[in-house]
Protein backbone atom coordinates (compact mmCIF):
# COMPACT_ATOMS: atom_id res chain seq x y z
CA UNK A 1 0.00 0.00 0.00
CA UNK A 2 1.05 3.29 -0.70
CA UNK A 3 -0.28 6.61 0.44
CA UNK A 4 -0.11 9.88 -2.06
CA UNK A 5 -0.21 13.19 -1.03
CA UNK A 6 -0.88 15.35 -4.14
CA UNK A 7 0.21 19.22 -4.11
CA UNK A 8 -1.40 21.91 -5.38
CA UNK A 9 0.00 25.72 -5.39
CA UNK A 10 -1.00 28.86 -6.30
CA UNK A 11 -1.16 32.40 -5.66
CA UNK A 12 -3.56 34.81 -4.22
CA UNK A 13 -4.23 38.52 -5.08
CA UNK A 14 -5.99 41.25 -3.02
CA UNK A 15 -7.52 42.75 -6.06
CA UNK A 16 -7.35 43.67 -9.02
CA UNK A 17 -4.53 46.72 -8.76
CA UNK A 18 -2.15 43.97 -7.70
CA UNK A 19 -1.88 42.59 -11.03
CA UNK A 20 0.11 43.55 -13.66
CA UNK A 21 -0.62 45.54 -16.69
CA UNK A 22 -1.26 42.31 -19.35
CA UNK A 23 -3.56 40.32 -16.29
CA UNK A 24 -5.15 43.50 -15.66
CA UNK A 25 -6.12 44.26 -18.96
CA UNK A 26 -7.36 40.62 -19.65
CA UNK A 27 -9.37 40.97 -16.83
CA UNK A 28 -10.81 43.91 -18.15
CA UNK A 29 -11.57 41.88 -21.42
CA UNK A 30 -13.07 39.73 -19.10
CA UNK A 31 -15.32 42.04 -16.97
CA UNK A 32 -16.66 43.37 -20.50
CA UNK A 33 -17.63 40.40 -22.03
CA UNK A 34 -18.91 39.35 -18.84
CA UNK A 35 -22.14 41.40 -20.23
CA UNK A 36 -22.99 39.69 -23.03
CA UNK A 37 -23.63 36.28 -21.35
CA UNK A 38 -27.05 34.96 -21.69
CA UNK A 39 -28.08 33.64 -17.95
CA UNK A 40 -31.79 33.91 -17.57
CA UNK A 41 -31.86 30.65 -15.56
CA UNK A 42 -28.88 31.17 -13.87
CA UNK A 43 -28.91 34.77 -13.31
CA UNK A 44 -24.67 33.97 -13.06
CA UNK A 45 -23.03 35.93 -15.40
CA UNK A 46 -19.29 34.22 -16.52
CA UNK A 47 -16.88 35.87 -18.53
CA UNK A 48 -13.43 34.92 -19.94
CA UNK A 49 -10.53 36.43 -21.62
CA UNK A 50 -7.75 34.19 -23.10
CA UNK A 51 -4.51 35.58 -24.42
CA UNK A 52 -3.13 33.95 -27.33
CA UNK A 53 0.90 33.75 -28.04
CA UNK A 54 0.15 35.96 -31.04
CA UNK A 55 -0.94 38.41 -29.09
CA UNK A 56 -4.69 38.25 -29.70
CA UNK A 57 -7.31 37.95 -26.89
CA UNK A 58 -10.10 35.71 -27.18
CA UNK A 59 -13.37 36.35 -24.66
CA UNK A 60 -16.53 34.42 -24.02
CA UNK A 61 -19.02 34.72 -22.14
CA UNK A 62 -21.41 31.90 -20.83
CA UNK A 63 -24.76 30.75 -22.86
CA UNK A 64 -27.62 28.76 -21.14
CA UNK A 65 -30.37 27.00 -22.73
CA UNK A 66 -33.81 26.10 -21.73
CA UNK A 67 -32.67 22.43 -21.93
CA UNK A 68 -30.06 22.86 -19.51
CA UNK A 69 -27.41 20.90 -20.82
CA UNK A 70 -27.02 22.73 -24.02
CA UNK A 71 -25.72 25.54 -22.42
CA UNK A 72 -22.46 26.06 -22.22
CA UNK A 73 -19.64 27.54 -20.14
CA UNK A 74 -18.03 30.76 -20.85
CA UNK A 75 -14.41 28.69 -20.33
CA UNK A 76 -15.61 26.58 -22.77
CA UNK A 77 -17.20 29.10 -25.42
CA UNK A 78 -13.48 30.81 -25.55
CA UNK A 79 -11.37 28.03 -25.56
CA UNK A 80 -13.25 26.17 -28.30
CA UNK A 81 -13.47 29.36 -30.45
CA UNK A 82 -9.66 29.83 -29.55
CA UNK A 83 -9.08 26.24 -31.21
CA UNK A 84 -11.02 26.25 -33.89
CA UNK A 85 -10.04 29.95 -35.30
CA UNK A 86 -5.97 29.69 -33.72
CA UNK A 87 -5.46 25.61 -33.84
CA UNK A 88 -1.47 26.05 -33.66
CA UNK A 89 -1.18 29.30 -31.53
CA UNK A 90 -0.22 28.40 -28.00
CA UNK A 91 -2.72 29.32 -25.10
CA UNK A 92 -0.87 31.53 -22.50
CA UNK A 93 -3.67 32.40 -19.89
CA UNK A 94 -7.02 32.62 -19.21
CA UNK A 95 -8.65 34.76 -16.65
CA UNK A 96 -12.50 34.38 -15.67
CA UNK A 97 -15.26 36.45 -13.71
CA UNK A 98 -18.05 35.72 -12.52
CA UNK A 99 -21.08 37.74 -11.15
CA UNK A 100 -24.75 37.24 -10.29
CA UNK A 101 -28.06 39.21 -10.40
CA UNK A 102 -29.20 37.23 -7.27
CA UNK A 103 -26.03 37.91 -4.44
CA UNK A 104 -23.07 39.31 -4.16
CA UNK A 105 -20.01 37.41 -5.27
CA UNK A 106 -16.74 38.31 -3.87
CA UNK A 107 -14.83 34.45 -3.86
CA UNK A 108 -13.00 33.80 -6.43
CA UNK A 109 -14.88 31.36 -9.05
CA UNK A 110 -12.72 28.70 -10.08
CA UNK A 111 -14.16 27.00 -13.38
CA UNK A 112 -16.05 23.64 -13.55
CA UNK A 113 -14.53 20.55 -13.64
CA UNK A 114 -16.15 19.86 -17.23
CA UNK A 115 -14.08 23.13 -17.97
CA UNK A 116 -11.09 22.17 -16.09
CA UNK A 117 -11.26 18.76 -18.61
CA UNK A 118 -11.61 20.92 -21.46
CA UNK A 119 -8.59 23.39 -20.54
CA UNK A 120 -6.55 20.59 -19.98
CA UNK A 121 -6.94 18.95 -23.23
CA UNK A 122 -5.43 21.98 -25.05
CA UNK A 123 -2.56 22.52 -22.19
CA UNK A 124 -1.55 18.92 -22.88
CA UNK A 125 -2.00 19.40 -26.92
CA UNK A 126 0.59 21.81 -27.10
CA UNK A 127 2.56 20.53 -24.55
CA UNK A 128 2.82 24.02 -22.60
CA UNK A 129 1.43 25.18 -19.64
CA UNK A 130 -1.91 27.50 -19.49
CA UNK A 131 -1.85 30.03 -16.27
CA UNK A 132 -5.29 30.80 -15.18
CA UNK A 133 -6.65 33.93 -13.14
CA UNK A 134 -9.89 33.81 -11.61
CA UNK A 135 -12.21 36.03 -9.16
CA UNK A 136 -15.59 36.80 -8.57
CA UNK A 137 -17.12 40.34 -9.29
CA UNK A 138 -14.97 41.45 -6.56
CA UNK A 139 -11.99 40.22 -4.57
CA UNK A 140 -9.71 38.45 -4.03
CA UNK A 141 -7.95 36.56 -7.18
CA UNK A 142 -6.31 33.19 -7.50
CA UNK A 143 -3.69 32.23 -9.78
CA UNK A 144 -2.60 29.13 -11.04
CA UNK A 145 0.25 28.46 -13.33
CA UNK A 146 -1.11 25.81 -14.94
CA UNK A 147 -4.78 23.79 -14.81
CA UNK A 148 -3.07 20.28 -13.90
CA UNK A 149 -3.03 22.15 -9.91
CA UNK A 150 -6.50 22.11 -10.61
CA UNK A 151 -7.18 18.84 -12.32
CA UNK A 152 -5.04 16.30 -10.70
CA UNK A 153 -5.59 12.23 -11.66
CA UNK A 154 -6.81 13.54 -15.08
CA UNK A 155 -8.26 11.42 -17.72
CA UNK A 156 -6.41 12.28 -20.97
CA UNK A 157 -5.34 10.88 -24.34
CA UNK A 158 -2.54 8.29 -23.03
CA UNK A 159 -5.34 6.01 -21.85
CA UNK A 160 -6.74 5.65 -25.17
N1 LIG B 1 -20.54 28.69 -15.48
C1 LIG B 1 -19.51 29.10 -16.26
O1 LIG B 1 -19.70 29.77 -17.28
N2 LIG B 1 -18.27 28.74 -15.88
C2 LIG B 1 -17.96 28.00 -14.78
O2 LIG B 1 -16.82 27.59 -14.61
C3 LIG B 1 -19.02 27.73 -13.79
C4 LIG B 1 -20.41 27.91 -14.27
C5 LIG B 1 -21.89 29.06 -15.89
C6 LIG B 1 -22.74 27.90 -16.35
C7 LIG B 1 -24.13 28.40 -16.09
O3 LIG B 1 -24.54 29.18 -17.20
C8 LIG B 1 -23.97 29.33 -14.89
O4 LIG B 1 -22.59 29.64 -14.81
C9 LIG B 1 -24.43 28.71 -13.56
O5 LIG B 1 -23.84 27.49 -13.36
Amino acid sequence: MEKVTIKSEYIIYDSLSDLNIENQNLFQEAIKVRDTAYAPYSNFLVGTAILLENGEIISGSNQENAAYPSGLCAERVAIFYAAAKYPNVVIKKMVITAKSNNKKVDKPIAPCGSCRQSISEYEIKQMQDITLLFMGETGKIIESSSLKNLLPLSFDKKFL
